[in-house]
């Protein structure tokens, strides 16, 4: 199939929807200029995961983890939602039934206008206590160096899940129900390896969804989909979401 009929196909099946759900990563934030995790440039090419994104990690040092977390908190207050984000706060509008999964901790689709957003990874802008049930937005930049709970005393962390970690149950759950109801699915801009995450398109797919991939690349999901578009996720979603 040629590039505009992908993108004709893709803008049918999402009309003829009634419930649309998106799983977006962070091939979606890279035209903002947020580094994606994997690939040539990716986080986890220059930095060890298990040095910053573990448990483990920030028991051994929290000071380096959170100098990692200030560093990308900085770079993210300075970049803008992209047209990638924007196309998805419009076909929020154009949808009744519509909602946004997204491994992102950036908040950038919020950012754009998009509301009913599932943040299954968490958020780089909230913090929460490692001893008790604390947890709130902190959007100050950069942090206090360790900053500690304004409740018991003890040590903040980002309240972003790490390798390791289980996600939060109530929040997958709901990712979960609505994967399995959706009729449509767009998959846009992961790498689709890391789980459960990668599981919410197979369990659309395997419910009776047509599911569409966007993604520089092919990914290991690729021939499980319906469809698959190559190219940028802020060039092709406009184009999809103008037409739908
Ligand atoms: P990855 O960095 O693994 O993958 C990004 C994907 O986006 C790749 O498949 C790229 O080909 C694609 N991509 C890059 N730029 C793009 C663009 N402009 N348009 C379309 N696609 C583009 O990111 P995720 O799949 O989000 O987890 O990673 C999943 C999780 O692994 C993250 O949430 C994070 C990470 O470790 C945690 O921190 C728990």
């Amino acid at each position: 199939m040629k590039q505009e009929e992908k993108i004709l196909t893709a803008s049918d099946w999402i009309r003829e929807a009634e419930k649309v759900a998106v799983l977006t990563g962070a091939g979606v934030s890279a035209e903002s200029g947020v580094p994606t995790f994997r690939g040539a440039d990716g986080l986890w090419k220059k930095y060890k995961a298990t040095d910053l994104a573990t448990p483990e990690a920030f028991n051994r040092n929290p000071e380096l983890v959170w100098d990692f977390y200030n560093w990308r908190r900085e770079l993210i207050s300075k970049v803008k939602p992209n047209p990638a984000h924007f196309a998805l706060v419009d076909l929020e509008r154009k949808k009744s039934d519509f909602i946004l999964i997204t491994q992102n901790v950036d908040g950038l689709h919020q950012e754009a206008g998009s509301e009913n957003v599932l943040e299954i990874h968490g958020s780089i802008w909230r913090v929460k206590c490692t001893r008790c049930e604390f947890q709130a937005e902190d959007r100050r930049v950069p942090l206090p160096k360790l900053p500690t709970c304004p409740q018991c005393g003890a040590l903040l962390r980002p309240a972003v899940v790490w390798f390791g970690e289980a996600l939060d149950f109530h929040i997958l759950e709901r990712a979960f129900q609505a994967s399995k109801e959706c009729d449509l699915m767009l998959v846009v801009g992961t790498s689709a390896v890391v789980h459960p995450a990668a599981s919410l398109s197979l369990e659309a797919k395997s419910s009776g969804a047509r599911v569409i991939e966007i993604n520089l690349e092919e990914t290991p999901q690729t021939s499980l989909l319906d469809l698959t578009i190559l190219g940028k996720a802020g060039e092709i979603l406009p184009e999809i979401v103008k037409l739908v």
